[in-house]
């Protein structure tokens, strides 16, 4: 578990699939992930049997808030594409559950997984790729200390035309000066 201020990561489980299914299938949370079809819960099955088969450090995890004493489900997160090499990894974020949107939920679960990613894996470059389009990530990622690498032209389809895509990173060099301190983690 990685515990922050209001939100705790911790692994994803089996019963959190129709949650996934539900987020998926909503347009608003769909059009700024690499997702086009509706979704079935035997295709999110099938998914998680093969992310089982990933290195632990590859699987998502689940994004829990505080409410009335209980912890609640608002989405999922992690890393994907380690290179043992060269130290890097992709990120990934999702808060399915729309109304928990805009309240800092975000960025503070991308903290503490960066955090845990040069902390505890002994990764040296995290990046990501975000839609022109989406501009509360890309803010929620320059909160968490990412920077533009470059801008991607038209790698996207989405909604009848083709959308730039940003990369985007944070080195732990910059981590160690800016934000190291920060969060429980
Ligand atoms: C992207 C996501 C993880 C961000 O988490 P969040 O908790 O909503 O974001 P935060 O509240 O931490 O930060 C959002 C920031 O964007 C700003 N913002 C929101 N809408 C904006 C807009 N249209 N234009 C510019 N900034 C905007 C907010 O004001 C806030 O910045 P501030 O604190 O400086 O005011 C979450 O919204 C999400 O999962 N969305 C759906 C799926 C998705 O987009 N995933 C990322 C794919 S790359």
């Amino acid at each position: 578990m990685l515990t922050g201020e209001r939100v705790r990561l911790r692994a994803m489980e089996k019963g959190d699939l129709p949650a996934y299914v539900r987020w998926f299938n909503d347009p608003e949370v769909r059009r700024n992930l690499k997702i086009v079809q509706p979704l079935s819960l035997g295709q999110e099955e099938q998914w998680y049997a093969d992310i089982l088969k990933k290195p632990v450090e590859e699987q998502p995890l689940c994004i829990e808030v505080m409410q009335d004493d209980e912890w609640v489900l608002i989405g999922n997160l992690g890393f994907m594409a380690i290179d043992q090499h060269d130290r890097s990894a992709e990120l990934g974020i999702a808060i399915g559950e729309k109304q928990f949107w805009g309240q800092g939920l975000g960025t503070e679960s991308l903290l503490l997984l960066v955090k845990h990613g040069f902390e505890n894996l002994n990764l040296n470059r995290i990046y990501l790729h975000v839609y022109e389009t989406n501009p509360r990530a890309v803010r929620s990622y320059e909160k968490a200390g990412f920077s533009v690498d470059g801008r991607l032209r038209q790698v996207r389809y989405l909604e009848g035309r083709y959308v730039d895509v940003f990369l985007m990173s944070i080195l732990k060099e910059e981590w160690n000066i800016d934000y190291k301190n920060e969060g429980k983690g």
